[in-house]
């Protein structure tokens, strides 16, 4: 492959690049980059930045281990009716409560900003 086509590639693997902002359970904020071209969920690109999001059922909106809340006003899909019921079972709902498995990345979520909701003991 010559260099230019190279490049060129690189240059388009990084437009599809988004930054999202998530802060932790202990307040510490995070700049990860995600991908918006491998169909990935929120709750994957947390895991893959070695956060603490447990995904026990992988993302099936079955487990709220994924509960985060939204604080950047991002239009986001509504929830399914799936994700309203796990939700309503959850601890710590607040209004921007979303299941980041739920989440879909796109170019759109560019500087979204997430904070992980605490877990129940
Ligand atoms: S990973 Fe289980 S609800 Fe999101």
């Amino acid at each position: 492959m010559d260099l230019r086509r190279l490049s060129t590639k690189c240059i388009t693997d990084l437009e599809k690049l988004i930054t999202i902002t998530c802060t932790d359970r202990e307040g510490e904020k995070y700049s990860l980059e995600a991908p918006t071209d491998m169909n990935l969920n929120l709750m994957e690109v947390l895991r893959a930045h070695d956060l603490p999001v447990e995904g026990v059922c992988g993302g099936m909106a079955l487990c709220a281990s994924c509960h985060c809340y939204i604080h950047s006003d991002h239009e986001l899909s509504d929830p399914s009716e799936d994700e309203e019921d796990m939700l309503d079972q959850a601890f710590f709902v607040e209004d921007n409560s979303r299941l980041s498995c739920q989440i879909k990345i796109e170019e759109s979520l560019d500087g979204l900003d997430v904070e992980l909701a605490p877990v129940s003991e």
